[in-house]
């Protein structure tokens, strides 16, 4: 009796690490083009490297990219899907995501080579990682062989699913937990904002009268304080930008990290890293870490965009492969 029993439960934690072991990208894998197109990695990467030559900032734009179209309905390319239910048209996108047409080529210049093989939400994965990589930041092995999505979802891209720089910790920490990420990712993949631009609109609530205080945001550094109320005034072009990372805007390094520190984050998402209440729990230290361990930070960078491309993909024979990213084939 005793024995059978012992048997059945190491049957079922057998089952669950079974099951455990089971994620729902297993059909990914790093040589999927190996032999359907074989030089696809060498075509997004000089494609890439064109569209950096002629706006350095779009390395930024195009990480960026795969961020917003994984974290809705997971990576499967429903960001770049025109028409009344575009994810772009979803507050978070709205004259503010940007690279489409950098896409538009690099999918052109692979359908040249491989006519229907390669699907949209694999070359925004490449291209994520071929711009951490001319950027100066790590590099890695893309898992491939996902699928493109045939729906967008603008009410998810709106409501629940992208964070916002005007949101707290703790809930911008349980958005990346809805999809399967952890705290230490939500740290190292903020460090994609080493690099890239925001606008006064993601940031001029931090200036002048924050949250009703009739006080600008007093985690800001002083110098940078007046710095951008000069570049934002009140009832100013909410368009103009600034460098994410001041001072080191093009160059994808540690230094966003050594800002937080410095109180020099742009976005309230950003300096709440480590200066919130919240952050002394969860994401200070790790902060304070990333700002003296570069290589740490590139590691971490690395395995979490991996984990951040895995979300949720579409494999297998489900869906289909796109002709053209913006429009589900016919
Ligand atoms: C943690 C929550 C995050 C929030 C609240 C957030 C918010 C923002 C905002 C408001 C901007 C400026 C947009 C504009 O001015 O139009 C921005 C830019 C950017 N974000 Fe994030 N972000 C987050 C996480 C991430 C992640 C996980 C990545 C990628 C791994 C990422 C990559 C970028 C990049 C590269 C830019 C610059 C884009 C460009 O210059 O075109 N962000 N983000
Ligand atoms: C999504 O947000 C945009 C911009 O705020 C708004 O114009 C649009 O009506 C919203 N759509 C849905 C379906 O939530
Ligand atoms: C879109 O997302 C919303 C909110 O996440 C969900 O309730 C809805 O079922 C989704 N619609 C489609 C067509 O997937
Ligand atoms: C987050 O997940 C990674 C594995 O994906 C793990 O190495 C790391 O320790 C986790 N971090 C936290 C804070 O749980
Ligand atoms: C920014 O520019 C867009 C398009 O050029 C315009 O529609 C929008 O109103 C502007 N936004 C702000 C905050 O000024």
């Amino acid at each position: 009796m005793h024995r059978s029993r012992g048997g059945f439960n190491g049957f079922a934690v057998l089952m669950s690490v079974f099951l455990l072991c089971l994620p729902a990208n297993s059909q990914l894998t790093t040589d999927f083009y190996s032999k359907t197109c074989p030089n696809v990695l060498q075509i997004v990467r000089r494609e890439v490297m064109k569209a950096i030559k002629v706006e350095t900032r779009m390395a930024a734009s195009l990480i960026r990219l795969h961020f917003h179209d994984c974290f809705v309905n997971g990576c499967d390319a429903s960001l770049l899907l025109d028409g009344s239910d575009s994810e772009k048209l979803a507050l978070a996108n709205l004259n503010s995501a940007r690279g489409f047409e950098a896409v538009d080529t690099i999918k052109a210049a692979v359908e040249s080579q491989c006519s229907g093989v390669v699907s949209c939400a694999d070359i925004l994965t490449i291209a994520a990682r071929d711009s951490s990589l001319l950027s100066g930041g790590p590099t890695w092995k893309v898992p491939l062989g996902r699928r493109d999505g045939l729906v967008a979802n603008l009410t998810a891209a709106n409501t629940t699913q992208l964070p916002s720089p005007f949101e707290g910790l703790n809930s911008i920490i349980n958005k990346f937990v809805a999809v399967g990420l952890n705290i230490t990712d939500v740290v190292s993949l903020s460090g994609a904002h080493t690099i890239g631009q925001a606008k006064c609109a993601t940031f001029s609530n931090r200036l002048f009268d924050f949250g009703g205080t009739g006080s600008p945001d007093n985690t800001i550094e002083t110098s940078m304080l007046s710095d951008l109320q000069s570049l934002c005034p009140i009832n100013g072009d909410g368009n103009r930008t600034t460098a994410l990372d001041r001072n080191s805007q093009d160059l994808f390094d540690n230094h966003y990290f050594q800002n937080l520190i410095n109180k020099k984050g742009v976005l309230s998402s950003d300096q709440i890293l480590f200066s919130s209440d919240e952050a002394a729990s969860t994401t200070k230290a790790l902060v304070q870490t990333y700002s003296t361990n570069p290589s740490l930070f590139f590691t971490d960078f690395a395995n979490s965009m991996i984990k951040m491309g895995n979300i949720n993909p579409l494999t297998g024979s489900n869906s289909e492969i796109r002709k053209n990213c913006r429009v589900a084939n016919s």
